[in-house]
This record gives C-alpha cells, sequence and structure tokens, in this order.
C-alpha cells in the first residue's frame, strides 16, 4: 500500500525524500508528496501522479535537512493533489503521512469541525493532523502517544511539527515501519528498500510503539509508554538487487532470474544422504511433525495458488490432509481450530493485512502458525510459531512472478520432509530430490527460449477474453496464469479446472476467446486433450503448453508452447514461468505499465 520515509540529519532533506519515493514507488503509485521542516516552517509539495511529477514540483535547492515522504495508494477520496499526502493541520505547522486506514475518522472529523477545523482533502488521514494539533501541548512524541488513545484502525503515521526542529515521531498499528540508523542520521520508512542506500542498520517497530528520532538519538516506547532498547538488525539485501540490473522491467528481471532464486530457495536445506530436507526454521521437533495431523494453508493472490499447489503435493506425497484457504475469508469465519494441525500463512511480503490477520485470529485459538515469506523482518515471520525464509531476494514489480516459484520450493521441501517420515522410502526420496534440483537448469533453458511466447502474445494481445485451464497440480497453475494475465495486461482472464469447463465456462467459447490450457505428460495428460478437443469443436482458438514434441496436443491446438519433459511433480514450476512470459510480453505489446499495473499495490496492508 502507500509507502512512507522520513529523514533527519545533516544533508538535504528534498533528494533522499525523493530518492526514497521513488524506490517506494512500488507499494502505491497514485501520487506523492513530501513535507520538509525549515526555519521554523514547514514546506510541503505534493502532486497526483508518478514520483516524476513531484519531483518536478520541488526545488532542487530545497532548504531543510528534516523531513517526510509518502507514496499514496488511496482508500478514502479520489486520487487528486490535496488527497495526497502529507496533510497538514490548518496553521500548517503540524504535517503528517499515514498508512493504513482509520476506521472512526468520521467521528473524529465530525467533532473536529464542531471545534472550527476546516479540512482540505476527503481523506481519512487528514484527522490525523488535526487531532494531533487539538491535543499539542509543545512535546509532538507525547501528543502522538494521547492521539493514538482516540485513534482506531490501521496506521503507520509519520509526523513533524514546525516548532520541534529535527525531530520525527512514527506510531504504528497494523502498517509496518522500520527505523533506519545511519552515521548521525536517522530514517523511518514503511520498508527497507526506501533506506537500504543509506544504512543497513534497522530496528524493526511494533504495534503499539511509538519512534521519536533525532539525527544522533532515537526513542522508543512500548504500549505503556516505557523505553524500550531493541535490537539492532543487518538488511542483507544490497542495492543492486533493488535495481534493474539491465532489464527493461523489474518484472521480466525477477522472471528470468527464477533459476538462481529457487536455487537459494533449497540452498542448504537438502538433506542427501537420508534423502529428505532440513528446515530448522519450522522450530518442531521430529515428535512434533511426525504427530501432525493435518496441513492448512492460508494466504491471498498469488501466495494463494502456491498454498494450492502444496496442498495437493502435500496431501499426495506426505498422506496428510491439506487444505489452501483465501486468508480474508477464514478470519471471519471462526474457524476451528483442530489438534495437531500445522498452519502456515504464505506470504512474499510478510506483510498482507488479510493474511496477517486471519494467522493472529488463529493463533488467538491456539494454533501452530508458520510463515512462508521472503522480506525478513516482516510482520508475518516475526510474529509467526516458525516458518521458512524463501530467499528471493527483493521482488519490486508489483505482479508476483519468483516469489511462487520459491514458495512452492520452500513447500515441496516441507513436503519431502513430512513424506520421508511416512511413506515415501529412500528411493522415492532420491528421486524427489533430484527431480526438484533439476528445476533451475529446466526453468534456464526455457528462458533461453522465448521467442514464441513473444509472438503468441504479439498474436493475442488484442483479445478481450482469456480462459486458462488446468488440472491437477497445474490447476492452481492456471488460476495463476489468469491472475497474471489481468493483473497486468488488463485483459480479462479466468482460470478454471479444465474438467470444469463443461459445467458453464464453455458457454464463453467462441472464435474471439482464446483458451491456454496446461497439458503435461501426467496422468490427467488425456483427459485434458479431450477438453481442447471439446473447445476446438466450438471453434475457440487453443493455445497449449504441453511437453516438447507432443504431436497429439500439437494436432489439437493452433498454437504451442513446449516445455522440457520432466518428473510430472514438478511441472507447476515449468509450466507457471511460460504464463508469467505471455503475461509479460502481452501488457508489453499493449503499452501496459508493466511492474506498476493501474489500480494496484505490491504490499496490501488494508483489508
Ligand atoms: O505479499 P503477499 O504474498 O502476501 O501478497 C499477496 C497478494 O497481494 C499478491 O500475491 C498479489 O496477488 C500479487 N500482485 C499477484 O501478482
Amino acid at each position: 500500500m502507500c509507502g512512507i520515509i522520513g529523514y533527519c540529519g545533516p544533508k538535504p532533506a528534498g533528494p533522499i525524500l525523493i530518492q526514497g519515493l521513488r524506490r517506494l514507488e512500488y507499494r502505491g503509485y497514485d501520487s506523492a508528496g513530501i513535507g520538509v521542516l525549515s526555519d521554523g516552517d514547514v514546506a510541503v509539495f505534493k502532486k497526483k501522479g508518478k514520483i516524476n511529477n513531484l519531483a518536478e514540483v520541488v526545488p532542487e535547492d530545497l532548504p531543510g535537512t528534516c523531513g517526510i515522504g509518502h507514496t499514496r495508494w488511496a482508500t478514502h477520496g479520489v486520487v487528486n493533489d490535496a488527497n495526497a499526502h502529507p496533510h497538514a493541520d490548518a496553521t500548517g505547522k503540524i504535517v503528517i503521512v499515514h498508512n493504513g486506514i482509520i476506521e472512526n475518522y468520521t467521528a473524529l472529523r465530525e467533532k473536529l469541525e464542531e471545534d472550527g477545523c476546516v479540512f482540505a482533502s476527503d481523506t481519512d488521514s487528514e484527522v490525523i493532523a488535526h487531532l494531533l494539533a487539538s491535543l499539542y501541548e509543545g512535546n509532538l512524541e507525547k501528543t502522538m502517544a494521547q492521539a493514538l488513545t482516540l485513534l482506531q484502525g490501521t496506521y503507520g503515521i509519520v509526523a513533524l511539527h514546525a516548532d520541534e526542529p529535527d525531530t520525527i515521531v512514527g506510531a504504528r498499528n497494523g502498517s509496518p515501519l522500520v527505523l533506519g540508523i545511519g552515521d548521525d542520521e536517522m530514517f523511518l520508512a514503511s520498508d527497507v528498500t526506501a533506506i537500504v542506500a543509506h544504512t543497513k542498520q534497522v530496528v524493526y517497530i511494533e504495534d503499539g510503539e511509538i519512534i521519536s528520532i533525532t539525527p544522533s538519538t532515537y526513542h522508543l516506547t512500548d504500549q505503556r509508554r516505557n523505553t524500550v532498547d531493541k535490537k539492532i538488525e543487518f538488511i542483507s539485501w544490497e542495492l543492486e538487487e533493488i535495481e534493474k540490473d539491465g532489464y527493461a522491467h523489474f518484472m521480466e528481471k525477477e522472471i528470468f532470474e527464477q533459476p538462481d532464486s529457487i536455487l537459494r530457495a533449497m540452498q542448504g536445506r537438502i538433506d542427501h544422504e537420508y534423502a529428505t530436507s532440513h528446515l530448522g526454521g519450522l522450530n518442531m521437533s521430529r515428535a512434533e511433525l511426525l504427530n501432525t495431523e493435518r496441513v492448512k494453508i492460508i494466504a491471498a493472490g498469488t501466495s494463494f495458488h502456491a498454498g494450492l499447489v502444496a496442498a495437493n503435493l502435500i496431501e499426495s506425497i506426505a498422506r496428510i490432509p491439506c487444505t489452501a484457504e483465501l486468508a480474508s475469508e477464514l478470519r471471519y469465519r471462526n474457524p476451528i481450530v483442530e489438534r495437531n494441525t500445522v498452519y502456515f500463512a504464505v506470504s512474499q511480503s510478510g506483510e498482507t493485512a488479510d493474511t496477517l490477520y486471519a494467522m493472529r485470529e488463529l493463533q488467538r485459538k491456539g494454533a501452530r502458525v508458520l510463515g512462508i515469506c521472503n522480506v525478513v523482518g516482516a510482520t508475518i515471520p516475526r510474529e509467526s510459531d516458525g516458518g521458512v525464509y524463501i530467499h528471493s531476494g527483493p521482488e519490486i514489480a508489483v505482479a508476483s512472478t519468483k516469489a511462487f516459484t520459491s514458495q512452492l520450493t520452500a513447500f515441496y521441501l516441507f513436503a519431502l520432509l513430512i513424506a520421508r517420515m511416512r511413506d515415501m522410502s529412500y528411493e522415492g526420496g532420491k528421486e524427489f530430490v533430484q527431480a526438484l534440483e533439476s528445476i533451475p537448469e529446466h526453468i534456464r533453458s526455457m528462458l533461453s527460449r522465448v521467442d514464441t511466447i513473444r509472438s503468441l502474445a504479439k498474436k493475442y494481445a488484442g483479445v478481450a477474453d482469456f480462459l486458462f485451464l488446468g488440472r491437477g497440480l497445474n490447476y492452481p497453475v492456471a488460476l495463476e496464469g489468469a491472475l497474471k494475465l489481468k493483473e497486468i495486461s488488463y485483459i480479462h482472464a479466468e482460470g478454471y479446472s479444465a474438467a470444469e469447463i463443461k459445467h458453464g465456462p464453455i458457454a464463453l467459447i467462441n472464435e474471439q476467446t482464446p483458451s491456454l490450457f496446461l497439458v503435461p505428460d501426467d496422468a490427467l495428460r488425456d483427459k485434458v486433450l479431450s477438453n481442447m478437443k471439446e473447445v476446438k469443436a466450438r471453434r475457440g482458438p487453443v493455445i497449449a503448453v504441453c511437453v516438447d514434441g507432443d504431436r497429439d496436443v500439437a494436432e489439437v491446438a493452433d498454437d504451442v508452447i513446449e516445455i522440457p519433459r520432466a518428473s510430472t511433480v514438478i511441472y507447476p514450476f515449468l509450466m507457471v514461468v511460460p504464463l508469467q512470459l505471455f503475461s509479460y510480453y502481452t501488457a508489453l505489446e499493449l503499452g501496459r505499465n508493466v511492474d506498476q499495473p493501474r489500480n494496484l499495490a505490491k504490499s496490501v496492508t488494508v483489508e
């Protein structure tokens, strides 16, 4: 969602804030703004649209070495200059940026308006500035503490006051905030990508905490306003990892990184001697793993699709019941938490509100919830009872690609671990490990022949609707292919089990509606082939993703994308890469903003 940065130090704040906002633009990009403190005033600049629009109106020689900035993903109020952050009180002395939703803002606004406040925007966030002003008695940190007792909802707030030079105060409840500690300079940010160019030393702020910074000091208090002394952690990401490195887009870079990112997710976790895996971060003893009777997975979006593949795999090879469910649905249906059940909360960002709140609900009911996350130090891995980091490196493109295949890798390792404790033989384990280790090379070979996919994207870019169809392990991959296409090309796409089309979706088939079938050479191949023929019989154009040299499929399909013949268990990895590329090239063909598609944001920290 929204991105936040604050800087306090000896250097001019303007360029640091703008650079930080550029790095945060993937979090929200409908408008942006900064507020910089100088000589008892706060100069505020804000602009609808991209950071470039903002950069054009900020003077290069803007004075001031302490300031705050924000990239917005609109929740309350349309996208315009007035609704962009920062927001100020009537005097312009208190200036705030906010990520999250203030749920009681209507009541607060009515009360503040009764007291004479005039609002300049339609946002929920602006009430924070007026509320702080109405409570202010000379100390912003104390005022923030008072204000938090009146605010309901989620927030990462960063504020400054014109009368308190060189001071920024931040607070967090449900929206991420991190402190960056530099040499005589301090930063506050919604994620480390904004500050990694300046410092790698960070302190993660928890819900209920208030942080106050000056260039050389920071003061952190807990919910009871006692001072807390927290461990300083180190960011392991390098600056180069959040740059495009010669690729046209982050999405392209991230697709092409997959042979390496999958390898990183496996590294040090495969036990060749016993043909099993080590996942020390699960924090579970062998006995606890053996006593596990059920696995349940919660997630959203692409992470949910990884969970669906995992549920199928875990149940079939580890022989324990496993299901995946949308986190947003689980939270509100009063779920039953059974004994000996292991839950996984899967999230690339580790900050997705739907997944985080569902996880907390499960934990409240006594469940053990493990995280499968990418961003080290994010809220889900911090609050989970253990888990697996997927080590994909930063994923900046809004459309998730490499995180998906690394989430799958983590789940495949978990399935192997459990399976080897149950029915899977040593020989079976060896075969599984071999298959897993062959994935990076297979993907590498596919990435060296992308021309067919590029020309198919050109051929089909003009269509209005698309169906993605798969079965078994590859049914969730069809869902993922449809999600990818719709989110970055804006073509309407639906994913279905190929078996399901005869139960309704086949009514959509005509000469203008292509179907993309996933047809690996697995046990369901012939059935999918029949479904393809049903679509052809109704003049629907058919693209098939099948193994090299599958003539039966090629005879029926209009177009074919070939993948290497491999162990059937790893086909979800090999099937998803062409779909990622297909959506990428289609979006390019249509001139879409691939990395920052409309209406979306990378990390969805509101419900
Ligand atoms: O960070 P998470 O994995 O929790 O994010 C979940 C979804 O918001 C995310 O996968 C979303 O669907 C992506 N934009 C898909 O490409």
